[in-house]
């Protein structure tokens, strides 16, 4: 009977992933950023100090693929080629990268996580170029580049781990080769008991903290788990869990490229970390990972433009991505946790470069990629110049001037110097109203509200809040200072979550100074010189265009596939297309769209993923901000956007 219901279990888990085969390319090309070799190699693999896979490295290590084969064995996870399928780069064996691991994963060793256990453990977690670093296949050259975004799917990755370990669980066979990979020469009865305990621990904790219930779809094990928290002293929060489901299932599903970085945060550092689960929201705002060349220069960072602190964003993005973290007003160590702002400072000082651009006019640290025309074909420039011309006339007054332009580096875009002579781009923003793109990005800081009750928030952040728009002007270009307005923030049941959030990652960072006897002008110089400045417009930000190329798919929702469809009119934009692919379309500018097995079928009718706005058109109406582009034209903006700089179009 129990072999009956496992076989069954079997073949209903076998049908639950779903990845895509990748063909492999041996020729590959890594752009020139600016960066070194080893900066490069370092950047992939330094730790954060997350632990966003919630299981020992050397778990993740012996774990196999999800499935069963007739004859024979699956391979393992971390086994060439199989997480590559999901998009992620295959890694070399470095220094920075001992266990060879695929770029954006880190290993800490020997580290400690009081919510698992007291002894210490080699943690795995992803770092910022897991999301950040970007990859395309043209004519059998695999193209990669640093601060793209990653064709990845980080959903898809969560739901194979956890299967496999929940296959690992149920099945003895897979469990005695797990154990025997684990523990070698110790593989002993008692050990391999102890070893199953803490698997089944784990499950457990991922299944109170409800990682994964809606992902894996298995009603079955749905019930059990439900029968399992019944058992255990969680009854409680039966009907929270049950309404989360519920809540949960109405989540926009985020596939390749996507996350809703803002909402997940939320549920991880409010729900999860706290334990208060009723924090826990769906998460309908999925966001295209954004490039990272010069965003270190932006005042104000995020698709919304609302925070200004670079340490605030890197520390609340690591509690994002699952830092260990105490939030708890009782304990002695409120707000301790494993981040590791030295690194994330590193990682900033790396991507920004240390010379500020306006001394000599000109970025330094992470360049945008160059279109070269080695590999993506000659730039036409006939029509590039042509492109030049509209591009003047009906981008700039939004994306800026090229920036070898003198009008780019006016104080009509950067901030007043400040004591330290730095100044910072204040790109302008664009209300959404008039923009027209979807709005749900940017409702998660209006209309989120969190209950931090005993969280032990007595902080002070900072707040710039007025009218950014009125009936006329639907563009602002900013205050062109770094001035904000003082606000404590305390604990509540019902608190804004941007000032929340705000306020947590502070009293994190300042625990950290305090920690680690960091002089205030150290402290200063890893805040980026930069208040804890927070703000949530109904907007979203125009950035300099520079590399655009190569970020498909485009808008902050990644809800249009290509350059030319995101220059045509709405009604020719795709309703459906499907992300996964990485062979790069040179002539439209973006993924081209095949489907496939695996492929993440992206449907611009759901929540979160409007294809609207930023149109082009000569019928007027919401969202439409210049005039219809022909095909020609269209294609001349392509060819400038492959090399903006400053054209001589007189000649
Ligand atoms: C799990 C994926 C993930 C990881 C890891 C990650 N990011 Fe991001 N990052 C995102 C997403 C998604 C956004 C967009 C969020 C939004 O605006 O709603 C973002 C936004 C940003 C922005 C703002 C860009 C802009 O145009 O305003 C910067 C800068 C940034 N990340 C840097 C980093 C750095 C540095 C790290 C590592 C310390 C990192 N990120 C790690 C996914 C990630
Ligand atoms: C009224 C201001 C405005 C004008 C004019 C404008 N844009 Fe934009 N653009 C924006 C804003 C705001 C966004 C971000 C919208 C979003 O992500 O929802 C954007 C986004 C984009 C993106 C996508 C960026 C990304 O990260 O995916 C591209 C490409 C782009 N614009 C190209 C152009 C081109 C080319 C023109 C001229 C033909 C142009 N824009 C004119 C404001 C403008």
């Amino acid at each position: 009977m129990k072999n009956i219901i496992l076989i069954g279990f079997i073949i209903f888990v076998s049908g639950c992933t779903n990845i895509p085969t990748m063909p492999t390319s041996n020729n590959i090309t890594w752009l020139e950023q600016g960066w070194t070799e080893q900066e490069r190699q370092k950047f992939h693999h330094t730790s954060q100090g997350t632990m966003t896979l919630p299981i020992p490295y050397e778990w993740f290590s012996a774990l196999e693929q999800p499935g069963f084969k007739l004859f024979g064995t699956k391979g393992l996870v971390v086994e060439n080629g199989y997480l590559a399928r999901l998009g992620f780069i295959t890694g070399e064996v470095t220094p920075y990268n001992q266990a060879g691991l695929p770029v954006g994963f880190s290993v800490d060793y020997n580290v400690t996580n009081p919510a698992i256990s007291k002894t210490t453990f080699n943690a795995i977690g992803l770092t910022c170029a897991a999301c950040h670093t970007g990859q395309m296949r043209v004519n059998d050259i695999s193209v990669r580049y640093d601060g793209g975004p990653a064709m990845t799917n980080l959903t898809e990755l969560i739901s194979v781990l956890s299967i496999a370990l929940i296959e690992t669980y149920v099945d003895e066979a897979k469990f005695s080769r797990f154990s025997q990979r684990i523990l070698g020469i110790t593989n002993t009865e008692a050990n391999r008991k102890n070893l199953r305990k803490s698997l089944k621990h784990t499950l457990k904790n991922q299944i109170q903290g409800i990682v994964k219930l809606e992902e894996l779809q298995l009603a079955g094990l749905r019930d059990k788990a439900r029968k399992d928290i019944k058992e255990h002293p969680f009854r409680n929060r039966i009907k929270t869990i049950r309404d989360i489901i519920k809540d949960r299932k109405k989540s926009t599903a985020e596939g390749f490229t996507r996350l809703d970085a803002l909402n997940r945060i939320g549920n991880t550092v409010f729900g999860t970390a706290t334990g208060n689960l009723k924090n826990i929201v769906k998460t309908d705002a999925p966001v295209n990972y954004p490039h990272l060349w010069n965003t270190s220069w932006f005042l104000w960072v995020q698709y919304d433009a609302s925070i200004m602190g670079p340490m605030i964003r890197n520390s609340g993005e690591a509690l994002g991505v699952a830092a260990y973290v105490t939030l708890d007003q009782n304990s002695p160590n409120n707000f301790d946790s494993s981040v590791k702002l030295d690194n994330l400072f590193w990682m900033e000082s790396l991507l920004g470069g240390t010379t500020p651009p306006t001394k000599n006019k000109k970025f330094y640290g992470l360049q945008p990629p160059q279109w070269r025309e080695d590999i993506f074909g000659e730039i036409n420039q006939k029509k590039h110049a042509q492109g030049a011309r509209l591009y003047a006339k009906l981008c700039q007054g939004c994306h800026l001037p090229p920036m070898d332009s003198e009008k780019f580096w006016s104080d009509t875009y950067w901030t007043k110097p400040d004591e330290k002579n730095l100044s910072y781009l204040d790109l302008p923003i664009v209300d959404i109203d008039y923009i027209g793109t979807d709005p749900q990005e940017a409702l998660v800081l209006i209309k989120r509200k969190v209950d931090t009750t005993n969280i032990g928030l007595n902080t002070r952040v900072y707040l710039e809040d007025k009218e950014w728009f009125t009936e006329d002007n639907p563009v602002y270009f900013g205050s062109k200072s770094t001035d904000c307005k003082p606000v404590m923030v305390t604990d509540g049941k019902a608190q804004p979550f941007s000032l929340s959030l705000g306020a947590t990652v502070q009293s994190v960072n300042n625990y950290w100074y305090q920690n680690h006897n960091t002089p205030i002008a150290q402290q200063e110089k890893m805040n980026g010189y930069r208040k804890n400045c927070l703000r949530a417009p109904f907007a979203y930000k125009a950035r300099p265009l520079n590399g655009i190329w190569a970020t498909a798919p485009f808008l902050h929702n990644g809800a249009v596939p290509n350059i030319y469809t995101l220059l045509s009119p709405v009604n020719e934009r795709p309703k459906k297309f499907y992300l996964g692919s990485l062979d790069y379309d040179t002539k439209k500018m973006g993924y081209k769209m095949i489907k496939a097995k695996g492929f993440f079928e992206l449907d611009t009718t759901i929540t979160g993923n409007s294809n609207k706005g930023h149109e082009f058109s000569n019928t007027p109406g919401k969202g439409v901000i210049g005039r219809g582009l022909s095909k020609e034209e269209r294609y001349q903006l392509i060819e400038y956007l492959k090399d903006i700089r400053v054209v001589d179009n007189n000649g």
